[in-house]
This record gives C-alpha cells, sequence and structure tokens, in this order.
C-alpha cells in the first residue's frame, strides 16, 4: 500500500478505532514558475502542482459532530467541533482551514447532511511556501464532493471554494493560484492562467537534462499575512488612480508602455512600484511561456531572475535569505534561473539546473548559505505531480 495512505490510516486506527468504510484522499502543494503576485491583479500565472501533497483518511459519521486529528501537529491531538460551530478561533489552529471548507460549502448551498472524522498528514514542509494550506482546503473540497455526493462542483469549483474559505474564513486575501494548481495540477506540465478570464491551458515542462530545483530558506517567518494583504491593498490604491484616467479593470490589462506612460498618475512612491511590479511581471510571465514553447529556455531563466528582482527591489516581498540563494545561484555555472517563488517574506526559491550541475549547486549554496544565514537551507528535487485524487486503499 502507498507508504503516506498507511501513515494516515494507522493514525486513524489509532484514534477513532477502526477503518472500516474509510477512504483515502490526496491533494497536491504547488510551486510558481513564474507570475508572482499578479494573481490578484487580474494577471497570469505559471504554476505547477508537486508531488508533495497532503492526504487524508476520512469517514462520514452519522451525527453533526467532525472530529479533525494531524499527524503533523500530533500535540494539538483530536479537535472536535460541529457542523453548528462553523466559526474560525485561535484554538482551532490548523483544523481552521478544512473547517473553512466545510462553511465555504455551506455558503455555496452545499449543505452537509452530517460530519465526518478526517485524519491529515502532508509532507510539504511547514512554512516553505509551497501551498500546505490550499493543498488541504482541496483537499477537503474533494473529500466532500465524494462523500456528500456534490457532483456538480468542478475541480476548478473546489479551487474557488478554498480561496473562498481562505479569504473569508481564515482572513488571508490571497488569489486563486495556489488552490487552482492544487485543484487542476497534471503531470509534467505547468498551467498558464489567466487570472482574469481563468482561462487556461496546460504547458509541458519538458527540462531534458535539467532539474527543478527548490531550496528552503528555513526562515521562520511571521507577519507573512498582514504584509500580503497590505500589498493587495497597494496594489488596489494604484488602480483606484490609474483609473482617473484609465478604462481598466485590473493592473493586468496594462502593457508597459500604457503602464509607464500614466505611472504619474499614481500618487504615492510605494504603490507605484507595486504596480510597476504587477504590470512587468504579468508581461514577463506572457513572454516567458512564450520563450519556454519556443524552446528557449535560457530565455525563460533571465526571466525568472527578472522577477527575482523585481519581487526584491520593487514589491519588496523577498528578504535577505532568498536574496543569498537566488544571487549565489546566478553566479554558479549550469543554473538557467533561479527566483524567490510564492507569497514571499521567507519560503523557498526554484532553480532551474542542468543536471551536471546539481550537486556543485547544493552543495555550494548550501555551504555559502549557512555561513551568511547561521543555519542550513534544504535542497528538494521536484517532480512535477497531478492533482487530487482519491486513493486506493486495497492497492
Ligand atoms: C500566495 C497566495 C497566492 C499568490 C502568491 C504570490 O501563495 O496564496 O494567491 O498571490 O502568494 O504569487
Amino acid at each position: 500500500m502507498n507508504e503516506a495512505a498507511k501513515i494516515v490510516l494507522d493514525a486513524f486506527k489509532e484514534k477513532f478505532g477502526d477503518t472500516k468504510d474509510v477512504r483515502v484522499f490526496f491533494a497536491p502543494g504547488r510551486v510558481n514558475l513564474i507570475g508572482e503576485h499578479t494573481d490578484y491583479n487580474g494577471g497570469h500565472v505559471f504554476p505547477c502542482a508537486i508531488s508533495l501533497g497532503t492526504y487524508a483518511a476520512a469517514r462520514k459519521r452519522d451525527d453533526r459532530v467532525i472530529r479533525f486529528y494531524s499527524v503533523n501537529v500530533n500535540r494539538k491531538g483530536v479537535v472536535t467541533t460541529s457542523l453548528d460551530d462553523l466559526v474560525p478561533s485561535d484554538e482551532a489552529g490548523w483544523t481552521n482551514y478544512p473547517k473553512g471548507v466545510v462553511w465555504a460549502f455551506e455558503k455555496r448551498g452545499c449543505k452537509l447532511p452530517s460530519g465526518f472524522d478526517m485524519v491529515i498528514w502532508g509532507d510539504i514542509p511547514a512554512g516553505s511556501g509551497l501551498s500546505s494550506s490550499a493543498s488541504l482546503e482541496v483537499l477537503t473540497g474533494y473529500m466532500l464532493r465524494d462523500f456528500y455526493g456534490f457532483s456538480d462542483l468542478t475541480n476548478i469549483d473546489l479551487a474557488l471554494i478554498g480561496q473562498y474559505s481562505e479569504n473569508e474564513f481564515n482572513g488571508m486575501h490571497c488569489g486563486i493560484m495556489d488552490q487552482f494548481a492544487s485543484a487542476m495540477g497534471k503531470e509534467e506540465n505547468a498551467i498558464f492562467l489567466d487570472t482574469n478570464t481563468m482561462e487556461y491551458e496546460y504547458a509541458p515542462i519538458m527540462l531534458e537534462g535539467k532539474k527543478l530545483v527548490v531550496t528552503n530558506t528555513n526562515k521562520k517567518h511571521s507577519l507573512v499575512d498582514s504584509e500580503y494583504n497590505l500589498r493587495r491593498e497597494q496594489c488596489g490604491r494604484a488602480l483606484k488612480d490609474l483609473q482617473k484616467k484609465l478604462d481598466i479593470r485590473t493592473l493586468g490589462d496594462l502593457d508597459i508602455e500604457t503602464y509607464e506612460a500614466n505611472k504619474d498618475l499614481i500618487e504615492d512612491e510605494v504603490c507605484r512600484r507595486r504596480a510597476k511590479h504587477a504590470v512587468y511581471e504579468n508581461q514577463r510571465t506572457i513572454r516567458a511561456v512564450k520563450a519556454l514553447k519556443d524552446g528557449d529556455i535560457a530565455e525563460f531563466g533571465k526571466l525568472m531572475n527578472e522577477s527575482h528582482v523585481s519581487l526584491r527591489d520593487d514589491y519588496e516581498t523577498s528578504c535577505p535569505e532568498a536574496d543569498i540563494l537566488a544571487e549565489e545561484a546566478w553566479k554558479m555555472p549550469g543554473v538557467i534561473g533561479s527566483r524567490i517563488t510564492g507569497g514571499g517574506f521567507g519560503g523557498c526559491t526554484v532553480s532551474i539546473v542542468e543536471d551536471t550541475a546539481v550537486s556543485a549547486f547544493c552543495e555550494k549554496i548550501g555551504k555559502i548559505y549557512e555561513e551568511k544565514v547561521g543555519y542550513p537551507a534544504s535542497f528538494y528535487m521536484l517532480e512535477i505531480g497531478s492533482g487530487p485524487k482519491a486513493i486506493d486503499v486495497q492497492e
């Protein structure tokens, strides 16, 4: 049997007595290749689902009780709540995520007739910016759809429900990228999504002779949500100023020329820099995907590097630790491109590295990082994975 399935099933048995009629589900995390902080600005993103993610063993109940247990956060023990108590709380900790999804289902008119018991375990490193929360939301949505027969919901609906629950129940005003990548992931493909129209296409990532290396700063970060929400507000302010003259709906509607010709409409200097990033990053993402389609991986890498510089200088969502990782990577032979990925303020960089250079990359960057920062970074060679699924436990 799948090892992860065994972990959640064993824990289920230990906490809830037996595993009769228990089902096992999985939903992936994601890594974003380019298109950062564009998703709530009506721009393009280019993420892919990864083979790391969150697993659940779960079973429907006959009453209105819901019980949660996480193998990763086992010190919290079993958290019990009910369908009549769908409000967020500090004590609820991680369970606010699945609870928020139940709440969002109900808001959408998908009322649950009964509660459930759910045990989870995940292999996405905590705080890595590889979307453990989105994977948990999509996982919960997938499970609820399966359990209660909400079969008219598509995977895109599950992504939207996950985002809604994160925005409205958990107070993190994220865009759609993470949940979309988790719900719609496809092996060996990244997803080119226009968040303005929600049109998307898959783009094969054929890195012949190269690897996708994700490097975790292992930085313990706080304030991520509040800084994130602040960026969103600043972009909103910039948009308002531009709308005094321009007929645009989002910053994603702007090309570089129009932005440059009108940027002085943005009164605040900081908001102007935030908008600049949003506009340029969107255009970079479109160019990067074209370069990839044309087989020009070197150009793709160059655009990844430019994305990092923009996040570092204009958007200010990088951090000294991620800057060290990216800037050292740029100096190394065999590195096609390297940038911070995800929401920022810590988390990971993503790099495309020639196969022959990977071990020197990990060794050298690892050494410099530890010398400068005082604790080690972690390196993962990521596989691009598929979307959520039920796992047959008879395997
Ligand atoms: C977080 C959010 C996403 C996206 C990224 C930045 O991961 O959840 O919606 O905005 O940050 O690109």
